[in-house]
């Protein structure tokens, strides 16, 4: 038997209905805060990951699929979405068009990472960038409509962790007391954070082993360091969050995985996903743009990991818009039942049946298609030209007139969410 590759999942359909659940609410929230939907390739050329995310992060480092293509040019699966859509962005001039930009995607990700709970090899990100916005505001906002998906799918138990990084004038000043700091307890440093203290220092802050969490207790506060004007815009992106109701806590270690960001960083994490508990992450990456080839133009956004955001997500799902048609009797039943279901699906509501089984067969599947209604037409419903309802979720039923089904069948899916 072939089998899927390792950390790469399959959706089974049922799967897949809880996960269009939760894409059509993010994409709610999206359309609320005025974002379109963007679609990028999923390979791009290995450059535009090295320079966007940075050689010394662990995802450029060790995680990307790389490969020659035919043509022998190095071609990479994409790890993550902001450095493709910014590409695309400058590609097609969209600043130029239109100086602010949100914009949206859905999508796998590759990143070749050891799987566990929460961490695979192909994953899902809702990801959002906005471009072209430098106020503290567009921050907040970016973090508050986070805060809103999250909300729109039902996420409890959140911890929404905020933090400034500085911007290219303080941060030096920042990583140069941090190096000073780990050097003097190097020895307690687990062998990555020895290699990261000459590559890329700040990663130890939110490394996940024990003793360099200990130590990075007592290291420098990067808030101690940021210049006034970073002080400030810090400031203002908290103040706006209290004035949008965002629950907030500062996290002075987190630093994130790619090396692009500026000024504000935030994660969303959750009870109950072991380690791996961010469901979602982003910030300011004020410079990316013009470091790949753009306009100097700001930006903010964030991505939500689908896989962990459905670990959490209720598992009960609502009973399906639809009717189950059942039959039992001669031919002009079955016949009545082909009109009936192309009525049915005429007026838009989702309907099956299968005509040659018994009518308890007809019946449990009509359990299980998770359908509200089961239509049952039989030779005496036929004689008196009525139809019998049954309400899948309380099993009452009656007898209705059959011009009267399809209005009894609407009235009573009206309202009642789709999936
Ligand atoms: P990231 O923190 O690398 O950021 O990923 C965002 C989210 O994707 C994580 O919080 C997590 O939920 C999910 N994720 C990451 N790696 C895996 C994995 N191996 N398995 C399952 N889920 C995973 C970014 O990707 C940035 N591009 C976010 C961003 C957008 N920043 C600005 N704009």
């Amino acid at each position: 038997m072939i089998k899927a590759i390792k950390g790469m999942n399959d959706l089974l359909p049922q799967e897949v209905e809880r996960w269009r659940w939760v894409e059509k609410k993010a994409r709610h929230v999206l359309g609320l805060y005025g974002f379109s939907e963007i679609r990028t390739p999923i390979v791009e050329r290995t450059d535009l990951f090295e320079r966007g995310l940075g050689h010394d992060t662990d995802v450029v480092e060790k995680q990307m699929y790389t490969f020659p293509d035919k043509s022998g040019s190095s071609l990479t699966l994409r790890p993550e979405a902001t450095a493709s859509i910014l590409r695309a962005v400058i590609e097609h001039g969209l600043i130029s068009e239109d100086p602010i930009q949100k914009l949206y995607s859905i999508g796998p990700m590759f990143r070749y990472e050891r799987p566990q709970k929460g961490r695979y090899r192909q994953f899902h990100q809702i990801n959002a960038e906005r471009i072209g916005e430098e106020s503290p505001f567009s921050d907040a906002e970016s973090i508050c409509m986070a805060y809103d998906i999250s909300k729109a799918i039902g996420l409890g138990g959140l911890n929404i962790e905020v933090n400034s990084l500085g911007c290219k004038e303080c941060r030096p000043r920042f990583r140069k007391a941090l190096k000073a700091f780990l050097y003097q307890n190097r020895d307690g440093l687990c062998d990555d954070c020895k290699r990261r203290l000459e590559t890329n220092p700040l990663r130890v802050l939110d490394c996940k082993n024990i003793s360099c969490q200990r130590i990075v207790q007592d290291a420098p506060r990067i808030e101690e360091y940021l210049c006034n004007a970073c002080k400030e815009h810090y400031n203002e992106v908290l103040r706006d969050l209290e004035i949008m109701g965002v629950p907030y806590s500062k996290n002075n270690l987190l630093v994130r995985g790619l090396d692009y960001y500026t000024r504000t960083t935030f994660e969303i994490k959750a009870g109950g996903l072991g380690a791996q508990d961010a469901v979602a992450g982003g910030g300011r990456y004020d410079g990316l743009l013009k470091l790949l080839g753009g306009p100097d133009v700001p930006g903010t956004g964030f991505a939500f990991g689908l896989e962990r955001v459905m670990l959490l997500v209720d598992a009960k799902m609502q009973r399906q818009q639809g009717c189950f048609v059942a039959v039992h009797g001669g031919v002009n039943v079955k016949e009545e039942a082909i009109r009936m279901l192309s009525e049915l699906r005429e007026a838009g509501i989702v309907s099956q049946a299968v005509i040659d089984r018994s009518l308890k067969a007809q019946m449990r599947r009509a359990a299980r298609s998770g359908y509200r209604f089961c239509l049952i037409l039989g030779d005496d419903e036929i004689s008196r030209s009525e139809v019998t309802l049954k309400d899948m979720e309380t099993s009452f039923q009656e007898r209705v007139p059959r011009d009267e089904a399809l209005t009894r069948l609407q009235g009573g899916l009206k309202g009642r969410e789709a999936l």
